[in-house]
């Protein structure tokens, strides 16, 4: 089945947004097969946003995903990768539609409360760059 890598932001730990946003993905019907909190390294943070490196923003993109917990979750069910993006929204919040997460609590496009892989090749990378094998729970849901 389908894996993706959900995280929240430090932004979003802070404003205490983890149990809402855990709360859409578990109604949505998806199920939780990894958590949890942790301050990424700079290393952590250069391999996860490394296609990013030659941006303008990099810099202050990796000092601000340091900067405080984030809450990172693997989230499994059947296209989890495309809905979970759609229920995310926008990554530039103002153009994030309302009742998405990104438009119901999103306002600057850095600060932007969630992060969610965008293909079947970054959420295998992203989930092996945050967890170990151990760390993923295999286990039946009732529906
Ligand atoms: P995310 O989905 O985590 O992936 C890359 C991140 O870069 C993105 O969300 C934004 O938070 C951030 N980002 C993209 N564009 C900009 C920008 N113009 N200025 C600052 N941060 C940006």
């Amino acid at each position: 089945m389908e894996k993706t890598f959900v995280m929240v932001k430090p932004d979003g730990v802070q404003r205490n947004l983890i149990g809402e946003i855990v709360k859409r993905f578990e109604s949505k019907g998806f199920k939780l097969v990894g958590s949890k909190l942790m301050i990424i390294s700079d290393d952590l943070a250069y391999n996860h946003y490394g296609e990013h490196k030659d941006k303008p923003f990099f810099g202050g993109l990796v000092e601000f995903i340091t900067s405080g917990p984030v809450f990172a979750m693997v989230w499994e069910g059947e296209d989890v990768i495309t809905t979970a993006r759609d229920m995310m929204g926008a990554t530039k919040p103002s153009e994030a539609i309302p009742g998405t997460i990104r438009g119901d609590f999103g306002i600057t496009v850095g600060k932007n409360v969630i992060h969610g892989s965008d293909s079947i090749e970054s959420a295998d990378k992203e989930i092996g760059l945050f967890f170990s094998e151990h760390e993923i729970v295999s286990y039946t849901k009732q529906d």
